[in-house]
C-alpha cells in the first residue's frame, strides 16, 4: 500500500538463487502478516550458547522483519513475543526477556519515527514488570500520531484469555443496558479484542517447523493462510520473508466459498 518501488529494489538487491523480488506480485502484497517467532533457544543451543543469546539474536531478526514489512508496504506486522504461558519459563529467562523488550523498544524508537511506524500491543502489558510496562506506554504515546505501518507486539498475550476478556466486557455492557443481547455479533466481539480496528492477518508465518497455534490469535486467524518454515527465528531474514509472501500469493483464498465465485 505504501510501497516505494525504488527503495524496495535497493533493499532486495543481491538475491540468493531461489528467490528474488520478481517472484512476488507487488500489487498483491498481504495487508497484515503475523509471525510466531520460534526457535531462539534451539538456535543458541545448537551453537553451544546460552538460550539468552538466541533471544538477543532474535532481536536482530525482528528489526529486519519490521524493516522488510515497511519496505513491502504492509499495513500491519504483528509478532508473538511472549505468551501468558511463557511465565512458566525459568525466572532468569523471563527476566532477560522483559529486560530485552524494554531496552530494544527504547533503542528502536528512532527506527519507528524514521519509518513512521505506529506501535501497538496485544496482551495485558500493565501486568508486566514496571520498567517494561512504562517503556511500552512511552512507545505507545510517542508513536500514536504515526500514520505508516502498524507494528503490533503480542506480549503477555493469550488468545483464550483475550476472548474471555471480551466476553466479560460484553456481559458488563449487556448488564448495564448499553448493549442488547441480540447485538452481540462477530463485530461486537472483534471490537473488544486487543486487535480491535486491525484487519485480520492474511498470512501467518511460524518459524522452527512447529505445527501449532500456541494460543495465538485463535479468533483472528479464521481465514488466514499459514506458512511454516524450518528456519529458526534468528536465521529468518528478508529473503525468508519473501519466500513466505511468494507462497502466500500461490494460494487460492476462498474464505469458505468456491474458486472464482
Ligand atoms: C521463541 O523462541 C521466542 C520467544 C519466546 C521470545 C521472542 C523474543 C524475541 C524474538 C526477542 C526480541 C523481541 C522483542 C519484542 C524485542 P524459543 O525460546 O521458544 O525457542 P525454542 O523453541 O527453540 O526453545
Amino acid at each position: 500500500m505504501r510501497l516505494d518501488p525504488q527503495k524496495l529494489r535497493a533493499y532486495y538487491a543481491d538475491p540468493p538463487q531461489d528467490i528474488s523480488l520478481d517472484d512476488v506480485d507487488l500489487g498483491r502484497i498481504p495487508s497484515h502478516v503475523s509471525i510466531i517467532m520460534d526457535g531462539n533457544g534451539r538456535w543458541a543451543t545448537a551453537r553451544g550458547l546460552d538460550r539468552s543469546r538466541g533471544h538477543v539474536a532474535g532481536v536482530d531478526s525482528l528489526r529486519e522483519a519490521v524493516t522488510t514489512s515497511v519496505r513491502l508496504g504492509l499495513d500491519v506486522l504483528s509478532v508473538y513475543a511472549f505468551s501468558t504461558e511463557n511465565w512458566r519459563r525459568p525466572q532468569r529467562e523471563v527476566d532477560l526477556l522483559m529486560h530485552l523488550f524494554a531496552t530494544t523498544l527504547v533503542k528502536e524508537l528512532p527506527l519507528f519515527h524514521q519509518e513512521n511506524v505506529r506501535l501497538r500491543f496485544l496482551g495485558d502489558i500493565d501486568a508486566l514488570p514496571d520498567r517494561t510496562a512504562r517503556v511500552f506506554h512511552q512507545g505507545l504515546d510517542e508513536t500514536a500520531d504515526h500514520t505508516g505501518m502498524t507494528f503490533a507486539l503480542a506480549v503477555n498475550y493469550g488468545s483464550r484469555a483475550e476472548i474471555a476478556r471480551a466476553a466479560r466486557e460484553l456481559a458488563r455492557d449487556v448488564a448495564a443496558g448499553r448493549l442488547a443481547p441480540d447485538d452481540v455479533d462477530e463485530g461486537a466481539i472483534g471490537a473488544r479484542l486487543y486487535t480491535a480496528g486491525l484487519p485480520d492477518p492474511d498470512l501467518l508465518i511460524r518459524t522452527s517447523g512447529e505445527l501449532r497455534l500456541s494460543n495465538y490469535l485463535l479468533w483472528q486467524l479464521a481465514y488466514t493462510e499459514f506458512y511454516v518454515t524450518d528456519t529458526l527465528w534468528p536465521d529468518f531474514d528478508r529473503w525468508e520473508f519473501l519466500r513466505a509472501v511468494a507462497a502466500f500469493q500461490g494460494r487460492s483464498r476462498r474464505f469458505g466459498g468456491v474458486v472464482g465465485s
